[in-house]
Order: structure tokens, then sequence, then C-alpha cells
């Protein structure tokens, strides 16, 4: 049968004879796998990342989703991690050694930033970071001992792209392996293995998921590059996800493709409706006219997911509060990609951790969740009334 989406989504990997033909999987919630015989244990010990030994290495409910999520970014296999970042995390440290340096995009997700400048430094692991709307400044930054680049295009706070084909061409010249965070898309809205990418990593939580109710993450690419990561870092460092949140992640994937679309929809009519907004200064969303790299979107993206950022026309802080405080329909929360309208004021993340100390205080991300927009529209007017 051809691996259309909704058979990846439905249907792959479901070996339905081996759970009593049930229509929806059974849960192997067990940690552990017994043998009849020394010489079948001798077997799975063998090859226990791909038998059921130990769930660690191999869990049947979690294998179901990894054949989904390698469908649905292209890729020959992937892995399931029990967050975004431990999936980042793995999937950098397999590919750098000490003394390598990493060219990473300026303003990756922060705990990625983290990896580099405070766990790495420690293993002797250089970064630079660069601005990633010129594909040349990774180029620019390379040196000899350049072994890795981060992409992660659209960021999920300043949406800045980077044009993905013409960062893998450059690493390829160069022998250098590269990895996207694709969470901001999903696998439905841009498959960066199809531009020349090596490694795809997605914070499963936000969309993947998408009930706000599983922190996971994944990482799809080669054979060759999933089973290195998953026999040294994946095994040693653990991060692996429950069998019940991996089945609770099949259950998401199912309506994955009617979420992330009515998102998007609703996303496109609550940018329009503020782009024109008095108290709006300016609306950061890539799938704009007027955003400045909208025609590398339309290239690269097959449409812009429902995170946007605004800038608010205010003179304070105070002002900044009484628009937030006064939102009835969008949840003050961070995170994103699951069925409620969220907003994360950048003027809350300020101060002692030091996020984010370079934005304006004027800054609010808004998730655009399942709801009726013109229910989420007329919820921002009469909070912007208030400003
Ligand atoms: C773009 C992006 N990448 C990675 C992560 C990390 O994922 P997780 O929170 O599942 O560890 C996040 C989470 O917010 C994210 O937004």
């Amino acid at each position: 049968m051809s691996e259309d989406l909704s058979y990846i989504l439905n249907h792959l990997g479901e070996d339905r004879e081996s759970g009593f033909n049930a229509v929806v999987p059974p849960i192997v919630q067990s940690g552990n796998f017994t043998y009849p015989t020394v010489e079948a244990m001798r077997a799975a010990v063998q090859n226990e990342m791909d038998k059921p030994l130990y769930t660690r290495g191999f869990n049947p409910t979690v294998a179901m989703l990894r054949s989904k999520i390698a469908a649905l970014e292209h890729a020959e296999d992937a892995l399931v991690f029990g967050s975004g970042s431990a999936a980042i995390a793995a999937a950098v440290l397999s590919f750098v050694k000490a003394g390598d340096h990493i060219v990473c995009v300026q303003k990756p997700y922060s705990w990625t930033k983290k990896l580099l400048v405070e766990l790495l430094e420690r293993f002797n692991v250089s970064h630079t970071f660069v601005d990633g709307t010129d594909a040349e400044n990774y180029r620019r930054a390379i040196r000899p001992n350049t072994t890795f680049f981060i992409t992660e295009s659209p960021n999920s706070l300043t949406f800045e792209l980077q044009d993905l084909t013409a960062v893998a061409t450059i690493a390829k010249e160069h022998g250098i392996i590269t990895l996207c965070d694709n969470s901001y898309s999903s696998p439905l809205f841009q498959n960066p293995i199809d531009l020349g990418i090596d490694l795809v990593a997605h914070s499963a939580t936000k969309y993947l998921n998408g009930h706000s109710d599983v922190v996971a993450g994944v990482l799809a690419g080669s054979h060759k590059h999933i089973r290195q990561v998953m026999t040294k870092e994946f095994m040693t460092l653990g991060a692996v996800p429950s069998p019940h949140d991996a089945w609770l992640l099949m259950r998401g994937l199912r309506t994955l493709e009617l979420r992330v679309h009515r998102s998007a929809d609703s996303a496109a009519t609550v940018a329009h409706f503020l782009e024109g907004h008095p108290r709006i200064k300016r609306v950061h969303w890539p799938g704009l006219a007027s955003h400045p790299q909208h025609q590398l979107a339309q290239r690269q993206m097959r449409r812009v997911a429902g995170l946007l950022t605004i800038e608010l026309n205010a003179p304070d802080e105070a002002a900044v509060e009484r628009f937030c405080n006064g939102l009835d329909r969008f949840l003050m929360a961070v995170s994103w990609g699951g069925y409620e309208s969220l907003q994360w004021p950048v003027c809350a993340l300020k101060g002692p951790a030091g996020y984010f100390t370079e934005l304006p205080f004027t800054m609010v991300r808004l998730y655009i969740g399942l709801e009726d927009p013109a229910a989420l529209i007329s919820d921002l007017d009469q909070a912007l009334a208030l400003m």
C-alpha cells in the first residue's frame, strides 16, 4: 500500500495482528520483556535496539510511533525522546568531539543555546551564532574544525528563516552535518530532509502531539545517523518517552492534518486583522507579504503555521500588561501547538534568569489554536482597546 499522509497517520506501523486485532493499538506499558530460552534471550541481547528486551532500547508502542515519524519527515529512521530538548542535545552530542566547532543560527530555542553556551563549552566544543537570513554567513563562520551546523527555520519567536537548501549545500561542500529544528512547521508544512538537511528534530510537545498533555521529542534522519545516535547518546542519556506518552502522541497524530491547517488558516485571519490595527506596530509572521522573508517562506515551506508575534504600540510596560491581562481567550502560558490559543508576553520572561533581554518589552507571542477565529479577533480587539 502506498504511504499517503492519511495512511501514515492512521495505519502505518500499527501491526494490529500482534495486538489482538484491536483497532487502537494496545499500550505495551512494560519496562521489561521475557524469553523462554537462553538462546532466545541471547538473540535479543545482540539486537536490543530492534527487539523487545528493555524499554529504554526498544518498546513496541514507541516503535510504531518511530515508523510514523520517519515516514512523515521523509527519513529512513527516527527516534522518540522524552522531550524536544533531549532530541536536539543527543543529536548534537553524537556528532561533535572535544576541539570541534558548531555554527548555529542566532536566537535558536533557548535550551539549544544553553546546550552550546553552558554545556558544550565545558567540553571544549566552541560555537559561533550567525544571522541565518543570509546563508553565506554559515560559510563565513566555518573554521577548519567546524563539524556541525544548527538551523531552526523559522525560529519560534521572531520567525527568521534560513535558506535550508543553501545552508545544506555549503555544509556538504565541507563535510559538515546539518540539523534543523522543524518544530514550527511540523512535517506537514516543511520537510528539511528534502532540502538536503541531514537530521530533523521536533519538540513533539507542540503540533505533533497537539493536546498539551505530553512532553516529547523526535529526531529523524538516515539509518546510519539514527543508528549512531541510538547506540550511543540515546541509550546512554536514556531520555526515553513512556509507552503511554508514545501512544498519546499516536492519538494526537490522527488529527495532525486537520489541526495544523485549522491553526494556520486562523493565524492568517488573525495576522491580517492585527497588521491593519492602529495599536499594533508590527506583526512577525512569514505568511504576510510584508515579512522580509515572505518569498523564501513561499518557496521553502508548504504553509506558514499558527504561531506569530506582535509588537504593540504601547507607551510602557503597564499598557502591555493591560492588554495581556485583558485577553480572555488566550491562556497565558509558554509552549504552543495544542488545541488552545496562548499568549506569551516577552516582558513576563525578562529578568534575572536572563531570557530575551535583547527583545522589546512590547512583544507578545500569540499561538492560534483551534477556536473560532472570529472569537479570537473580537477578544484581541477588546484587549487592544484597554491599552
Ligand atoms: C522551537 C522549539 N524547539 C525545541 C523545543 C524544546 O522542546 P521540549 O520543550 O519538548 O523539550 C521547543 C519548546 O518550547 C521549541 O519551541
